[in-house]
C-alpha cells in the first residue's frame, strides 16, 4: 500500500529527469565579442538557438500538455513533470542569456519573432500533429546535445562561462529525450505522423531559423565577408562538424520502430552528471535545488 503510494507520488528527480535551478550569472563586464571561436556566423548560429529555445520550449510544453490527463502510468507522469519542469527553467535561464545579448547589442528577439511565427502556424494543426513536432524538434535537440557535449572544437574554441550553460542544457535535453515521445505513442501516434511532422517542422520552423539567421548576419554587416564565413561554415558543417553530425542522424526519426532510446546516451549523460554536479562539479556553487534534485 505504502509503495503503491510512493509510485502515485514520483517525482522528476525519482525518474531520472530532475528540474535543477540553476542560477547563471554572467559577468556584466564582459564585452560583447564572437564567443565561438571568433566567428560571426557560428556565433551568431547560438544567438539563434537561445533566441529561439523560450518560445520553443513554451510550444512543447503545451504540446505535452495538452495529452496530460491520458497518462495514467505513474512513472510516465513523473517523466513527464520532469520534463515540464527542466524545459520550463531552460527557458528562464536563456531569458536570461538573452538578457546578456541583448544588453551587447545582439538582435536575439530577431529569431525569437521569427520562430514565433513559424510556431504560430503550426499551432494551427491537430494537438495530435503539434505533438508530432514537438517529439521531431526533441529528436533534433537531443542530437544537438550530444553534438554539445562531445564536440571538442566546440569545448575548445567557446566562452568556458557560457559553455556551463549549453552543457546543463544539454545533459537535461539527453536526460528527458524520451518522454514527449513516449506521450506521443500512448495516444497511438503512427509513423505517418512523424512524417508528416518532418515536413511541417522542416518549413515551419527549419526554413524560419535559418531565414533569421542570415537576418542576423546582415544586421552584424557580416554577410559578405567570404573568408570568415567560409570558415563558420566548415565549422559548423564540415565533415563531423557539429551541424553536420546533427542533421545526419535526422532520418532515423522517421524509421518505422522508431524510438529516442536508440539513441544510447546513458554513460555520456553519467560522466557529464559527475562533471557538472559531482563534487566539486563546475555546476553545483550555482545550483540552487540539489537535495531536491538528487
Ligand atoms: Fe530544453
Ligand atoms: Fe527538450
Amino acid at each position: 500500500m505504502t509503495d503503491t503510494l510512493a509510485r502515485r507520488n514520483l517525482t522528476g528527480a525519482q525518474v531520472g529527469i530532475p528540474p535543477r535551478h540553476i542560477d547563471f550569472r554572467f559577468s556584466q563586464a564582459q564585452q560583447r565579442y564572437f564567443f565561438f571561436d571568433q566567428n560571426p556566423l557560428a556565433s551568431l548560429v547560438f544567438v539563434v538557438f537561445s533566441g529561439i529555445f523560450p518560445p520553443g520550449e513554451r510550444f512543447f510544453m503545451e504540446s505535452v500538455r495538452n495529452f496530460r490527463d491520458r497518462i495514467t502510468d505513474p512513472v510516465l507522469k513523473a517523466q513527464v513533470s520532469g520534463f515540464m519542469g527542466q524545459e520550463a527553467l531552460h527557458g528562464r535561464e536563456h531569458d536570461r542569456l538573452n538578457d546578456f545579448f541583448r544588453e551587447r547589442g545582439f538582435d536575439v528577439d530577431l529569431p525569437a519573432r521569427y520562430v514565433r511565427f513559424g510556431l504560430r502556424q503550426l499551432a494551427r494543426f491537430s494537438p495530435r500533429l503539434q505533438l508530432a513536432c514537438t517529439t521531431q524538434m526533441e529528436h533534433f535537440t537531443a542530437h544537438l546535445a550530444e553534438q554539445w557535449l562531445t564536440d571538442k572544437a566546440l569545448a575548445a574554441s567557446s566562452d568556458p562561462e557560457m559553455l556551463k550553460l549549453w552543457y546543463w542544457h544539454a545533459l537535461e535535453e539527453l536526460e528527458h529525450k524520451s518522454v514527449a515521445y513516449d506521450v506521443f505513442d500512448l495516444i497511438g501516434g503512427t509513423q505517418r505522423e512523424r512524417k508528416q511532422a518532418g515536413w511541417l517542422v522542416g518549413f515551419f520552423i527549419g526554413l524560419p531559423v535559418v531565414a533569421s539567421w542570415v537576418h542576423l548576419l546582415v544586421k552584424e554587416g557580416q554577410l559578405f565577408r567570404f573568408k570568415e564565413n567560409r570558415r563558420g561554415l566548415k565549422a559548423l558543417f564540415g565533415r563531423g562538424a557539429l551541424i553536420s553530425e546533427v542533421l545526419r542522424h535526422m532520418p532515423t526519426f522517421w524509421r518505422r520502430k522508431f524510438h529516442p532510446s536508440q539513441q544510447e546516451t546513458q554513460a555520456l549523460e553519467a560522466s557529464w552528471r559527475e562533471r557538472l554536479f559531482g563534487q566539486n562539479g563546475d555546476l553545483v556553487d550555482v545550483h540552487r535545488n540539489p537535495k531536491a534534485a538528487a
